[in-house]
């Protein structure tokens, strides 16, 4: 049986991860897969989730098992920084903890299914395993433009795409720090999204993978509130894995915001169901460590501090990419625009592996950039490669 199998290529993203590592040129810059760096190209632990972590050891009592729901301190601590002010909206949203926000949207797409969802609107480009879940599960991906030339979000894209959805539909936003492009719906934008998904029998599904590295964690929760505001169903996937620099630890949350109290719990113990199926309950560790945080005020202002320097920083990375204008015929100035970890420059294959064999420079295989891999040292490096292949 086993033989019938054929042999699949890598994920594109995670492959570069070890092209990087085996490169030995001192001055490369990866700038591929999605990894918040400092100045000095480190991705280090917060010191809050440190400072958590000594203290789950140190407090910690047993490692027996939860439940398929996970650490519901976690997920409720997490909840007002979502939601904001009323998490609950009475009692119509609670959640459970995912394997990450990649878990996150998978038992979204999965439980949406389960509702009866056939087909999945979605902006492309995208961040590649939305298509790949979507197709996984069997599930139709009809996608719109996420971004116009212009580098504007593209609504117009979205407004004709939901003219001929319904029934049966669900539709795919990014909340926030758009993956690959950079750019995000703006506020007004937001605000007659939510107007037009009232109007429809679509299930939003919105991930919100990078709270807090856009604008700031009120900012960046701006669309997902507003669509909440207006609709009467949704699913909310949430990653904790850059906002608390917990990468591999696994650790995320999918929320539900149900018609009342009654539809919430059969939804979640559908949800329960699914991960039981799959991976039975989720990694217990960083999501201890994040409710430890959470629980402690001098530890949260100690994560809110961290959060606004890692923000802070890849805005003067933007901002200094803006301002050195042009790379050979590359406009960089939409990078100064964009909100988050990436932009996505328009290269062809080629160039993109000038850039690699060249140069040491490595990014995904769509011209996706973490800006987050760029230090003040290596932009003009960074520059000068572009121009030397784009000229
Ligand atoms: C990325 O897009 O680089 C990150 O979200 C990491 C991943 O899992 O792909």
């Amino acid at each position: 049986m086993l033989e019938r199998l054929n042999q699949q290529p890598p994920d594109a993203l995670l492959a570069l991860i070890k092209l990087h590592d085996a490169d030995p040129r001192a001055d490369k810059i990866d700038l591929g897969v999605g990894v918040y760096r400092t100045g000095q190209g480190e991705t280090p632990v917060f010191g809050a989730i440190k400072a958590a972590e000594q203290r789950l050891v140190n407090e910690q009592a047993s490692k027996s098992y939860l439940g398929p729901e996970g650490d519901m301190g976690f997920v409720h601590a997490l909840m007002p920084y979502v939601f904001g002010e009323n998490p609950t909206r009475g009692g119509r949203i609670d959640g459970m903890q995912t394997p990450g926000g990649t878990g996150a949207v998978r038992l979204a797409l999965a439980l949406a299914k389960r509702a009866g969802v056939t087909r999945v609107l979605m902006g492309t480009p995208s961040w590649p395993n939305h298509a790949q879940i979507l197709s996984d599960l069997g599930l139709e991906l009809v996608a719109f433009t996420h971004a116009t030339a212009d580098g504007l979000a593209d609504l117009d894209a979205l407004k004709a795409a939901l003219e001929s959805a319904g029934e049966g539909d669900a539709v795919m936003l990014h909340g926030c720090c758009h993956n690959p492009t950079g750019i995000d719906y703006t506020p007004a934008q937001w605000d007659e999204i939510a107007r037009l998904l009232a109007q429809k029998p679509v299930l939003p599904i919105i991930d919100l993978a990078y709270q807090g590295l856009g604008d700031g964690m009120d900012e960046d929760a701006y669309g997902t509130r507003a669509v909440i505001a207006a609709v009467p169903e949704a699913l909310v996937g949430y990653s904790c894995d850059k906002n608390f620099g917990l990468y591999r630890d696994r650790v995320g949350a999918l929320y539900v915001y149900a018609q009342d109290g009654e539809q919430l719990g059969r939804v979640l113990s559908n949800g329960h169901a699914l991960a039981r199926a799959a991976w039975s309950m989720p990694p217990d560790h960083g999501a201890a460590a994040v409710r430890m945080v959470l629980e402690d005020q001098e530890t949260t202002a100690q994560w809110l501090d961290e959060l606004t320097q890692m923000r802070t920083r890849i805005g003067q990375v933007r901002a200094a990419l803006g301002e050195a204008g042009k790379a050979g015929s590359l406009d960089l100035l939409p990078l100064a625009r964009g909100r988050g970890m990436f932009a996505t420059l328009p290269l062809s294959k080629e160039q993109i592996e000038r850039l690699r064999s060249d140069h040491g420079i490595y990014m995904a295989g769509s011209g996706r950039i973490n800006i987050a891999g760029l230090t003040m040292g290596s932009l003009p490096k960074f520059v000068a490669a572009l121009a030397d292949v784009t000229a």
